[in-house]
Parts: C-alpha cells; structure tokens; sequence
C-alpha cells in the first residue's frame, strides 16, 4: 500500500495579513492557478491514488477546507486535529491511523504550501524516493540545491557515494540542520555541500513509527491509543482528550535532525516553499526595479519591494527592500529582512486580544 499525507493545518502566520487562523495561506490561490491545497493533491496524481491521499488539517479551518476543496479524497480521509501541535503530532497521527487500517505501508509526506514547476520531473523523483524507501527501509526526504540564505528551511550534508545504484543519486545524510541563524546558513550555502530539506518525506509507517518510539518517546507513548478505536464517534472523543496534552514540536527537530537512518535524493523541479511573503518572487515576476507588485501600484524610485494589494491603490516613493501587504482590514510594512518574523505581528496579536 502506498499513501500521501498532506499537512495542511499550519497558520501560515508568516504571510498574514493574507493569511489568517481560519483562511490560512494553503486555501488560498496566491499563484493564480489554484489554490495551493488543491495544486498539492493533485501533483500526486500518477504515483499515488486519490483514494491514499489523506489530509490532516486543523478543526478551525476544516469546514472551510472540504467546501472550497474541489479535489475531492474520501471524506474519511480527512483527519481533524482539535489543536495545532505541530508537525510531528500530525505525522504520528497519520501514521498510526494508516497502519492500524492497512498495516505497514509506504507514505509520502506533503506541506501544502508549496509551488513546483516541474511536475513530470517531480513524479519521478518521487517514483524513485519510494522504491528507494520501500528497498532500504530509510527515511528519504527530497532535497533542494539551496540559491539563497534562507533561515526559514532545513540544511542537509550528505555522503558523496550513492547507495544504491538505481537510482543512482540516494545519499547517506551525514547532517541535518534545521532553521539555522543567518551566518550559519550564508556558511552552508557558500560550501556547496548542503540541500535544503524539501520537507516532502517517504518512509514506512513502520520505520517512522520506530523513530517516534526512540526519539519522541512522550509524544509516541500519548499518542500510540489515538487510533485504537475507529468509530467516528469514539475517535473523536479519543482524540479531544489526548491532543491537549500533546507536545509541541516539529519533525523536523524532534526526528530528522536525531536519526541516523535519514537519506536524501536531490530533486531539481522547481520548487519554492511560499512560505513568506519575501518568497513570492518565486511564482511573481519581478519588473526592472527588483519589485514584486500584485496590485493596482503607481510608484516613484521605488526598488527591490513587495507590493501587495487586494482593493486599494498602493502609492509609494523613495522606498528599498520593504514589503506592504495590504488587505481589507489590515496593513502590513515590514522590511524584507524581517520577513520571517511577521509570524511575531500574529502572536502579538494574539496575546491582545
Ligand atoms: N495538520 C497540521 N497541523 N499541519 C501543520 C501543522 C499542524 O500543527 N503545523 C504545520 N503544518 C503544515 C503546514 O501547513 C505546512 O504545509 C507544513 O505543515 C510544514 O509546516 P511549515 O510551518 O510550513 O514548516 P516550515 O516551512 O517552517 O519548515 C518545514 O518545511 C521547509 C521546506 O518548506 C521544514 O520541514 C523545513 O526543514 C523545510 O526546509
Ligand atoms: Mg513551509
């Protein structure tokens, strides 16, 4: 059996104000073709059926989801979480649940926020990263060849010899740094040895599960009785009590950056993570100046911004490396540097209530 498992429950609090709690950036179309939840689904058509594909989302945004999800997966397909607890929580839960239906069972996973332009090149990548974890029993995660200092991803080194030899490019992963601080990142990515983490992983339910029991023993031990019981109705109430009480981490720093059995394939698709508002020069054109503009813009030496409107004019003069997004209720300026942190505008925000 193979499955996709697609995350799709995160704030995307780094793009707000466009992204919101209940509209958050995975149902929006932001690359003019779909929105990005739909794009994510449908990318696997081919190597993985619609019938496999699961998504776990978050219960604030999961009636909003089924309704403006067009591709449509088995409504059973669908896990709610009652509460964000991160990456790792979500990819347990998938787990679990897909072996205790299936058994043991090959699965990809997705986030839902990215744009790849390359769709044949990235089928085949994934083809070949699910041979190579069917055969090998790794963890295998996509990697990137990384073009800037970004902060906001994870740094992988890895041997020089492939260990396998079809395909030949599957590397033994000698590092996996996840989020580093700007002078390390600039240092990782003049050394020419490190990928980015893609973030899209395959591995056995079996092995991932055996990782969580060695490196998230709290979260896999809280979290081993969520699928005992499959009865709509008791699941729910299981799965209330049991999600509150979750830690809070990411997979990325609870198993990626701690096992030994992680490998990675380079994948040259197209890929870019709109993660951040700095990241929609990926699927945006910039004009002469270094501007990325989505919206009606007069402006006067004006360089190197990102201009984002939904209804209003946007006017600006004498302005370099800023970002201004604007919706219906809310203004965003921020400096591009600090692009990552607009999710601190969201936790303040948050905290006033
Ligand atoms: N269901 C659910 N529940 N989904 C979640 C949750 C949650 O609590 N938290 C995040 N997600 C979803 C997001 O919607 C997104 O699609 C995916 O999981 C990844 O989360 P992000 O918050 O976007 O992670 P990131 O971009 O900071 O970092 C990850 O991706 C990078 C590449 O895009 C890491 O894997 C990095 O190592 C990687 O480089
Ligand atoms: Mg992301």
């Amino acid at each position: 059996h193979k499955f996709a498992t697609v995350l799709a429950g995160g704030g995307g609090t780094r793009f707000w104000p466009l992204s919101r709690q209940e509209l958050p950036k995975q149902l929006i179309n932001i690359s003019g073709n779909d929105i990005m939840l739909n794009d994510t689904i449908g990318r696997f058509d081919g190597v993985i059926p619609l019938e496999n594909t699961m998504v776990v989302t978050n219960a604030s945004q999961a009636v909003l989801m089924e309704s403006i999800m067009h591709i449509s997966v088995p409504a059973s397909n669908i896990l709610v979480e009652p509460v964000a607890r991160n990456t790792a929580a979500s990819i347990l839960y998938a787990a679990l649940y897909i072996e205790k239906q299936y058994g043991d069972s090959l699965m990809v996973v997705s986030p839902s926020d990215h744009h790849i332009t390359d769709e044949l090149k990235f089928k085949k990548t994934l083809s070949d990263a699910c041979s190579v974890a069917e055969e090998t029993g790794k963890l295998v995660t996509i990697g990137i060849k990384p073009t800037f200092a970004s902060t906001g991803y994870g740094y992988i080194s890895h041997s020089k010899q492939s260990f396998t030899a079809e395909p030949c490019n599957v590397y033994e992963v000698t590092d996996f740094v996840e989020k580093p601080n700007f002078p390390t990142a600039q240092d990782y990515l003049s050394s020419g040895n490190y990928l980015w983490n893609s973030g899209i992983f395959i591995w056995k339910t079996s092995v991932i599960i055996e990782n969580y029991k060695r490196f998230l023993p709290r979260l896999y031990h809280s979290m081993l009785p969520l699928c005992d019981d499959l009865n709509p109705e008791h699941h729910k109430k299981i799965i209330q009590e049991i999600y509150p009480t979750l830690p809070s981490i990411s997979i990325d720093y609870g198993i990626l950056e701690r096992s030994d059995e992680v490998a990675v394939i380079p994948g040259d698709f197209g890929w870019n993570d709109i993660g951040s508002w700095d990241a929609l020069g990926a699927i945006i054109p910039q004009d002469e100046f270094g501007n990325i503009v989505k919206a009606n813009h007069v402006g006067i030496q004006t360089a190197n911004s990102i201009i984002y409107s939904e209804e209003r004019l946007i006017s600006t003069i004498g302005i370099d490396g800023l970002i201004i997004a604007d919706t219906k209720d809310a203004l965003l300026i921020c400096s591009k540097e600090k692009a990552q942190d607009v999710k601190d505008i969201v936790v303040l925000l948050k905290k006033r209530g």
